[in-house]
């Protein structure tokens, strides 16, 4: 491949040379395991994190990373493979996204304990969880009765897609199923008009909602991390869809017009805002936000290396993201010469009003796991570019 001359003058500058003094994706996953703060819990901030653990795992095929993982995963399972505390009366679909990393655990050491565990947790979402009237998966029932976020399909659309493509890959409902709940969100939340491409947060289709749009159902705001979350959840689907499905080709489209519209609300200073409705930028308040910045750079750059982007146009928007991130995100104070990681909103949800006020009064927290996984993310696709072009 030929590396674009523009990008190489820009890594002669300054920061982005710090990849040669230790690459971001081990530093701050070995940071964070040394803390010795990551609960074993099968919650899914912890199972964001373990994702960003299991492509270190894969890119370097260290198998310390591997035993960090079962060490982690392990415990939450008795020895046949059942959950041991599981909340039978309480059914979100943040619940599922344990089920990526055990899914990586089966195919690393496939045993009936993690086949167990997986097949549970497919049963839970696809005979347990409720559907809206046109089959979409409530986000939480009963808390949130025929509501459908962004973050859903990342907490059960990459889940539901590997567990078909490796246990029932001719089921042709199973894939059905997976795109229908992206084609729902994509029917109500995404904005098509003049290109502007952007989600809000997610659609009630019951209308109840007080943020709930008269006509779409859509929540008033596009919020960075929900945004995030499915531009994750496409690309990672397309790691497994089959691309005979009808489905693939409204996928790669979708997961481009996203990228599309990442590209272009990019601030100039790499990152993306919190709340990224136009009229938004700048105002007071708002500001770059880490994890949803973490997010985009993962998802171009793996669209990058998938052909789903052209590289000439989008390795540019990576390339700053990623420099914002080491000089402003990365700090250089955690203990033992670790590092930490800043700036990623705690929370965001569609239990109030939805409006601006409540998104930007949410605080940031030091080493979220929601912002560090997709950082550890962004830097394995980082390095993983990085090593193609010298090669
Ligand atoms: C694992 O690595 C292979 C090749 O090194 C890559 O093609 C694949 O996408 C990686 N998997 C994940 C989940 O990152
Ligand atoms: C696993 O063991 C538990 C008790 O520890 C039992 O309730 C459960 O039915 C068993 N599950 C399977 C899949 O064998
Ligand atoms: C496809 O999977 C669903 C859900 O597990 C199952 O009910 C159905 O029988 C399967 N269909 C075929 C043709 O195997
Ligand atoms: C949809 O996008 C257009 C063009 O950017 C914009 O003018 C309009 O306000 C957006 N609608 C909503 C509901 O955000
Ligand atoms: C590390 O530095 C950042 C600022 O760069 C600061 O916000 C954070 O509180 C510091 N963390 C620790 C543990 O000292």
């Amino acid at each position: 491949m030929r590396p674009n001359p523009a990008f190489i003058a820009l890594l002669a500058g300054a920061d982005i040379s710090a990849a040669a003094e230790k690459p971001y994706s081990t530093w701050l996953t070995d940071s964070i395991i040394s803390y010795n703060v990551v609960p074993q819990s099968r919650w899914y901030t912890e199972a964001t994190f373990y994702y960003g653990v299991e492509a270190v795992h894969n890119h370097t095929s260290s198998p310390t990373y591997l035993t960090y993982l079962t060490s982690q995963i392990s415990p939450i399972l008795t020895p046949n493979g059942s959950f041991i505390s599981w909340d039978f009366a309480d059914h979100q679909l943040d619940n599922i996204r344990i089920g990526s990393p055990l899914l990586y655990l089966y195919t690393q050491t496939p045993s009936p304990r993690y086949r167990n565990a997986v097949d549970f947790l497919h049963d839970r979402l696809l005979n347990h969880q409720k559907r809206t009237p046109t089959g979409g998966f409530w986000h939480k029932d009963p808390k949130y009765p025929n509501q459908m976020w962004l973050d859903g399909l990342f907490m059960a659309g990459p889940f539901s897609a590997a567990y078909a493509a490796l246990f029932d890959p001719g089921n042709k409902t199973l894939w059905d199923d997976v795109v229908l709940q992206f084609q729902l969100i994509e029917n109500h939340c995404r904005n098509t008009t003049k290109g502007n491409n952007m989600l809000k947060h997610g659609y009630d289709e019951s209308f109840k909602a007080v943020w709930a749009d008269p006509v779409t159902g859509a929540s008033p705001l596009v919020w960075i991390r929900a945004q995030g979350w499915y531009f994750m959840a496409l690309v990672d689907v397309l790691d497994w869809f089959p691309s005979s499905h009808p489905g693939y080709v409204l996928m790669t489209k979708w997961f481009r017009d996203l990228a599309a519209a990442a590209k272009r609300q990019q601030d100039g200073s790499g990152g993306w805002w919190l709340v990224m409705d136009e009229e938004y930028k700048g105002r007071k308040g708002n500001y770059i936000e880490s994890s949803g910045t973490a997010m985009y750079t993962y998802g171009i750059l793996k669209g990058i290396r998938k052909g789903f982007l052209e590289e000439k146009e989008y390795i540019g928007v990576a390339e700053r993201a990623y420099r914002l991130m080491t000089e402003r995100f990365v700090a250089r104070n955690g203990t033992g010469g670790g590092i930490n990681w800043e700036g990623t909103v705690r929370v965001g949800s569609l239990d109030g009003k939805g409006d601006y006020e409540y998104y930007i009064g949410i605080n940031k927290v030091e080493n979220d796991l929601k912002g560090v996984g997709p950082f550890i993310l962004a830097s394995v696709e980082w390095e993983r570019y990085l090593g193609k072009r010298d090669h």
